[in-house]
């Protein structure tokens, strides 16, 4: 049997979703006739030919104007921005009388709002898992600056996932006076860890607001936030469906969004504002949290790809994701070199158990030595390759998983000429070679097994 025969046989419910191959020859050739391996829909998702089509036959038939005037150009963009807004909502499941969708820059300008304006203070408590993005981990400088307190429950090697008695005793430990707020990632964007949603309303429970970071997440799985109801929902839509990019999210509940409050006003977010009177009052959500003019433009091809996903079909992106996933993990694994040392380390859930379809990688020789990042980017991009290098703003599951101590990070951040400033370069020779971090496969909506396959003749073409 060849590749592709053995890979069917066992992972038989890929054929259910060859649609997406006809969609893939029809809507995304340009990946085969240039022939991109693409492998970082964790970085970011793909777009079809047929969204910037429909985008550009709507931006042609029609004069937009800025939505901020109640003229017919402004009009029409203000019918589109909230059209789309509507079926954001509509596309999670999300009752619009408890949710509001916020148009931001990206899932970073979503977290931003929310650790900029919420009621952190003395006494007060953000907790967070380690493998947090850095744009999660930054709400802890706001935390912090207002005299919270700040945790962070480890994950655990080898599946990098977290103790959840620990989370527990975490939970129960609040002060009922304060605001508290538990953020962690639906899917690690490190290890593709799913950590269970459950969580959201234990911490609820017992009195926490919860911000679920769904940026990775949302790509291949459907979250119904009618099921599972999460205070703050960052996202960003270019990662579910490539275009249009400087488009994102925060999915809130309407009773979150009131606990946040601003300290400044822009154009667009009050109802009044006075220069003599000295005095603003604030518009409420979404336009309270909506800085100066959306993107009035490209927030309707934001509806195009939303409706683009749907018409493909959840079920079948997940389908195809967890097989694709499943066979890359169990080739990779069984590639050894002649002396019996295993090729990889895959840092993370070796099973498809509750984890997408995103793996974090390194390479060894025969003798255990790391496989240096630079060869391994020069031969992936000569086969056409795109994988992503390094720890891909989520620090603290790369620390645990390449076993970088806090000992060894504070002797490198305390040396005198570390203490302003330190470049990657730098802290490659203060932790080498284990500052290098990992090489990161991750496949997405239009991933095929050709694509898993080559990855897979990559890896073995490093074995001695
Ligand atoms: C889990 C997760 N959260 C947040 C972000 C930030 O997204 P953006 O860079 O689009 O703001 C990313 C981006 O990689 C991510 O993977």
């Amino acid at each position: 049997m060849n590749a592709l025969e053995l890979f069917l046989k066992d992972f038989p419910t890929y054929q259910n979703t060859s649609r997406i191959d006809e969609i893939r020859r029809m809507d995304y050739a340009i990946l085969d006739q240039q022939g991109h391996i693409y492998l970082d829909y964790t970085g970011g998702g793909l777009y079809a030919t047929s969204q910037l089509e429909a985008h550009q036959e709507l931006l042609r038939t029609h004069v937009f104007g800025n939505p901020h005037s109640y003229n017919p150009t402004s009009a029409q963009s203000t019918e589109l921005v909230e059209n789309a807004r509507k079926y954001v909502l509509q596309f999670f499941n999300a009752p619009e009388d408890e949710y509001v969708c916020i148009f931001t820059q990206n899932a970073s300008a979503a977290l931003k709002i929310v650790g900029e304006a919420y009621p952190f203070g003395a006494g007060c408590r953000y907790l967070l898992t380690f493998d947090n993005h850095n744009s999660v981990n930054g709400i802890r400088e706001y935390a912090s600056a207002r005299g919270a307190s700040v945790t962070y429950i480890p994950v655990i090697l080898p599946d990098l996932r977290i103790n959840e008695a620990q989370l527990s005793a975490e939970l129960h430990r609040h002060d009922d006076g304060c605001f508290n707020l538990l953020s962690y990632p639906a899917q690690s964007n490190f290890s593709g860890v799913q950590h269970p949603l459950e969580w959201i309303e234990q911490a609820q429970a017992l009195g926490w607001d919860v911000l679920l970071d769904a940026a990775a997440y949302v790509p291949t799985n459907r979250m119904d936030l009618s099921r599972w109801k999460p205070d703050y929902m960052p996202l960003s839509f270019y990662k579910m469906f490539g275009y249009p990019t400087g488009v994102g999210a925060l999915l809130a509940r309407r009773s979150a969004m009131k606990k946040l409050s601003r300290s400044w006003f822009a154009g667009g977010t009050t109802t009044v504002a006075s220069v003599r009177g000295n005095k603003y009052y604030p518009a409420e959500a979404p336009a309270a949290f909506e800085d100066g003019t959306l993107d009035y433009l490209n927030i309707p091809a934001v509806e195009i790809g939303l409706r683009h996903i749907q018409a493909i079909g959840y079920e079948a992106i997940h389908e195809r994701v967890l097989c694709l996933t499943g066979w890359l993990l169990r080739e990779l694994i069984s590639l050894k070199h002649s002396n019996g040392t295993p090729l990889v380390k895959i840092y993370g859930p070796l099973d498809m158990e509750a984890r997408g379809g995103t793996l974090a990688i390194n390479f060894y020789d025969a003798t255990g030595k790391l496989i240096e990042k630079r060869l391994l980017e020069k031969e992936g991009n000569r086969r056409g390759i795109s994988i992503r290098m390094g720890f891909f703003c989520n620090p603290g599951a790369g620390e645990v998983a390449l076993d970088i101590s806090s000992d060894e990070l504070s002797s490198c951040f305390s040396r005198p000429r570390y203490e302003e400033r330190i470049s990657d370069l730098d802290f490659q020779h203060c932790i080498d070679p284990k500052a290098s971090g990992a090489v990161r496969v991750s496949v997405g909506l239009m991933s095929n097994f050709a694509d898993v396959q080559a990855f897979i003749d990559f890896a073995g073409s490093l074995l001695e």
